[in-house]
């Protein structure tokens, strides 16, 4: 076997000697958070709500939204793409219009329930587009990088996936803040591209609804309003395997 054919040659493995020189420098001290920094953290992840009708008209000051980007911008990524653009919509006629698209989406939903279900889908309220006073429309420019990016080579839904985790990242920040995030995707991706002048290659991933907040459902709405509760976290976990049984 020739060098070429062996990766674990040891002419061929990286080793620390081929790493830019300073990169030591950048490891500092890592380890657990004090018990209250803990706390926090589990509460913000506890108490996350998606908000549709809580929220306050008054705007959010410029520099509260630049932390709650902030923290969008410091999530993972694949390859380190950062695929992800934050648009910032408050004229009210621009969300009227975002509006008029829900509204068209959510009677198409509506008519895919049957009987009971569709009346109870009904009385659902499923967004805060007029209310918020700030939207967020978050993008995934699936071209950044080039055409072949670390990582996605076999997955190419993992840009897709590191804007979600921006998304949830600006969602924890937001609770910690005192500001409500409600995540609207009822709607034509087209309808809401033509509105933002978004181009062809780019993903629309969410949009937000976001605004103070003076109260929060102590669970999800949609369980306090008897669509679907909370599975057990015991029914999803498998250890070693899939295990086939009934669905939870
Ligand atoms: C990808 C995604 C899309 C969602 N789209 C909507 C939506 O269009 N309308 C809505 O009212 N809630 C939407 N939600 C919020 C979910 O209904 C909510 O997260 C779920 O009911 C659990 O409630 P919680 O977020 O308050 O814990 C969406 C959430 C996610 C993650």
């Amino acid at each position: 076997m020739s060098a070429l054919d062996d990766p674990t040659d040891a002419n061929l493995a990286p080793s620390i000697a081929d790493a830019p020189t300073g990169v030591s420098d950048h490891l500092i001290a890592a380890g657990a958070f004090s018990e209250g920094e803990r706390n926090a953290v589990y509460r913000a992840i506890e108490t996350r709500r998606d908000v549709r009708d809580q929220f306050r008209s008054d705007p959010l000051p410029e520099d509260l939204v630049r932390r709650l980007l902030q923290a969008a911008h410091s999530a993972p990524s694949v390859g380190f793409m950062q695929p992800w653009n934050f648009i910032l919509i408050r004229q009210p006629e621009t969300r009227e219009r975002v509006w008029q698209a829900f509204h068209q989406a959510n009677e198409e939903a509506c008519a895919m329930f049957e009987g009971d279900r569709r009346a109870q889908y009904q009385r659902l309220k499923l967004e805060g587009i007029r209310k918020a006073p700030l939207s967020i429309c978050i993008t995934c420019d699936t071209t950044r990088g080039g055409p072949v990016v670390l990582g996605r080579t076999h997955n190419p839904a993992t840009d897709v996936y590191s804007t979600v985790c921006a998304v949830q990242n600006l969602w924890l920040a937001a609770r910690a803040e005192g500001v409500g995030v409600g995540w609207v995707s009822i709607f034509h991706e087209e309808a809401i591209k033509t509105i933002l002048g978004i181009p062809e290659h780019v993903k629309i991933v969410a949009w937000l609804c976001v605004g103070y907040v003076d109260e929060l459902y102590d669970m999800p709405e949609l369980s306090v309003k008897g669509w679907r509760d909370r599975l057990p976290l015991d029914r999803l976990i498998f250890e070693e395997c899939w295990q086939d049984g009934e669905e939870p």
